[in-house]
C-alpha cells in the first residue's frame, strides 16, 4: 500500500536564517502527525542547517535539483554524491527547470538515473501547459515526458511522480480533484501497461499546483492521488501543517494497513 506524502517545494525562497525560522515554527507540529511522509525541500544552501534541525524527527529532507555527473569541472552544480549524504529525496524535472533552464527529457532521465544510483529518491515532475491542456493534448504530452525516461523497471519502482499541470502552478487556479484524479489515473495506467500492474499500484503519485489548506482535501479524497507537492503554501508554517494534518486524517490509515 502506498504511503501518503506531502512535500514542500520552497523553490528560490528563504535565506538560511529564514529557513531555520520556518522549520522551527513547524518542526514539532509536523513530527506529531503520523502516517504521512513529510518532506521539506529548501534551497541547497539551507539543506545542512535544516538537516540538523529535523534530526531525530519523522520529517524528511529533499533537494530541488541535481546534476547528473558525480564530480568534476561543472562550476556551480551540485552532484548526486554531495546530496546523498544530506537528504533522502530530490525533485527532478520541475517545469520551472524545463522552462527557464532548458532541461530536456534526456537530461532529466540522466538526473533520475544518477539520483537512483546513489540511493536518492527522485520526485519526478511532469505536466502540460495551458495551451496543450486546452487543445486536449494532456495525455500525449505526459506520455512523451514519461517515455523519454529509461525503460528499465527499477526506474519506476524507485521514484515518486508529481503531476503538476503548468497552468496550475503559482496561479491560484488549481485543477479540480476529479481532473487531477483522472489524469493521475491515466499516468498509473501508462505505467501499468509498460511495467506491469504491481509497479503501477506501488508508485506514489502526487498532485501539485496551487494546493492550499483550503483545497487539499479535494485532492486527498481522490483514490489515485497519494499526496501533494506544495509550493507557495509550504512557506507558511500554519498552512503546511494544516495540509499535512488533513492528509493524515483522510488518507493516513492507508499506511497503517500497508
Ligand atoms: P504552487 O503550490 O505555488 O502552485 O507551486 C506548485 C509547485 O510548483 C510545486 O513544485
Amino acid at each position: 500500500m502506498r504511503v501518503p506524502m506531502i512535500a514542500g517545494n520552497w523553490k528560490m525562497n528563504t535565506t538560511v536564517g529564514e529557513a531555520i525560522e520556518l522549520v522551527n515554527k513547524m518542526r514539532q507540529g509536523l513530527d506529531q502527525i503520523d502516517n504521512v511522509e513529510k518532506v521539506l525541500c529548501p534551497p541547497f544552501i539551507s539543506l545542512a542547517a535544516v538537516k540538523e534541525l529535523i534530526e531525530g524527527s519523522s520529517i524528511k529532507l529533499g533537494a530541488q535539483n541535481i546534476y547528473f555527473e558525480e564530480k568534476g569541472a561543472y562550476t556551480g552544480e551540485i552532484s548526486p554524491l554531495m546530496l546523498a549524504d544530506l537528504c533522502e529525496f530530490v525533485i527532478i524535472g520541475h517545469s520551472e527547470r524545463r522552462q527557464y533552464f532548458n532541461e530536456t527529457g534526456e537530461m532529466i532521465d540522466k538526473k533520475v538515473k544518477a539520483a537512483l544510483k546513489v540511493g536518492l529518491k527522485p520526485i519526478l515532475c511532469i505536466g502540460e501547459r495551458l495551451e496543450e491542456n486546452e487543445a486536449g493534448r494532456t495525455e500525449e504530452v505526459l506520455t512523451k515526458q514519461l517515455s523519454s525516461s529509461s525503460d528499465r523497471i527499477y526506474y519506476f519502482s524507485g521514484l515518486i511522480l508529481a503531476y503538476e499541470p503548468i497552468w496550475a502552478i503559482g496561479t491560484g487556479r488549481a485543477a479540480t480533484g476529479e481532473q487531477a484524479n483522472e489524469t493521475i489515473g491515466f499516468i498509473r495506467q501508462y505505467i501499468s501497461k509498460r511495467y506491469g500492474k504491481r509497479v503501477a499500484q506501488d508508485v506514489c503519485i502526487l498532485y501539485g499546483g496551487s494546493v492550499t489548506a483550503d483545497n487539499i482535501s479535494e485532492f486527498i479524497n481522490q483514490p489515485e492521488i497519494d499526496g501533494a507537492l506544495v509550493g507557495g503554501a509550504s512557506l507558511k508554517a500554519d498552512q503546511f501543517l494544516r495540509i499535512v494534518k488533513q492528509t493524515s486524517e483522510i488518507k493516513g490509515h492507508l499506511s497503517e494497513e500497508g
